[in-house]
């Protein structure tokens, strides 16, 4: 059995790949955060940022790729996985009173399914933009004269709806929710979790997600005129 087989195959291999694939996607999603933090700064900032993403041509297109292979991957494992929980468990679901799993573990499935769904209608609206042809064509003039896509515009339009909004805020909730297991679960698998630290990362883990719901939250939050302060340094 060669390497790849025996990663895709071995119980091991599985949650390695399941913790790889969720560190990448980790790195993603806090990037992307950092990104669009860039709302709150003047709209020269993110069409900059937009315009430097595309100039990466074939890399970003690399990158995207990668990207959609890890959530593949991810997905086929977990399935794989929780398949293979259950034969494991023939009494089937109730409540396990002997287990000390948090309900976030239990949740794993269900969470990233609504994830995964926020996801697909996440680039939908933004990428794709289905319904919004005009979000193409609108173009924003920066400093140094190149006329760019004005991703700034999209956004802020696209979160005035408060529909899309509140989708937003509970589809990062769960997906905070989502990683405040799979952080600790990944470190774990990678086999860097030990005694002396385990309430460290623990507490990491919850930090970090909840920086991670709040910020993104105040994106919507803000261009919706809900958040006093950061309201203000919307320009519409
Ligand atoms: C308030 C939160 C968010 C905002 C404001 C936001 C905004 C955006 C914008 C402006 C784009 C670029 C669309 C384009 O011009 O092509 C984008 C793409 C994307 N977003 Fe988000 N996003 C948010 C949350 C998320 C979350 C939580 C995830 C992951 C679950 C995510 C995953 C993606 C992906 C995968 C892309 C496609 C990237 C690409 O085409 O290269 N976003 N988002």
């Amino acid at each position: 059995m060669n390497l790849l087989a025996s990663l895709f195959q071995s119980s091991i291999g599985k949650k390695l790949l399941m913790a790889f694939t969720g560190l990448v996607l980790f790195g993603f999603v806090t990037g992307h955060l950092v990104g669009n933090l860039q709302i709150f700064l003047p709209p020269e900032k993110i069409n900059a940022y937009g315009l430097l993403l595309e100039s990466l041509g074939g890399a970003l297109w690399l990158i995207r790729l990668f990207l959609l292979a890890c959530v593949v991957i991810h997905i086929w494992i977990a399935i794989q996985l929780t398949i293979e929980n259950r034969a494991a468990r023939p009494t089937g679901y109730g409540v396990d009173h002997t287990s000390r799993a948090t309900l976030a573990s239990r949740v794993m499935a269900r969470t990233g399914i609504v994830v995964l769904a926020f996801l697909v209608f996440h680039l939908a609206h933004f990428t794709i933009r289905i319904g919004h042809p005009e979000w193409s064509e609108h173009s924003y003039r920066l400093a140094s004269g190149t006329a760019v896509r004005d991703v700034y515009t999209m956004v802020v339009q696209g979160f005035s709806n408060v529909g899309v909004s509140i989708f937003y805020i509970i589809a990062v909730g769960l997906l905070s929710y989502h990683l405040s297991h799979g952080i600790v679960s990944m470190v774990q698998s990678l086999g860097l979790k030990n005694e002396r630290w385990t309430r460290g990362l623990e507490g990491f883990a919850v930090i970090y997600c909840w920086g991670y719901f709040l910020l993104n939250a105040a994106i919507p939050l803000a261009i919706l005129g809900w958040l006093p302060v950061l309201s203000g340094l919307i320009h519409r």
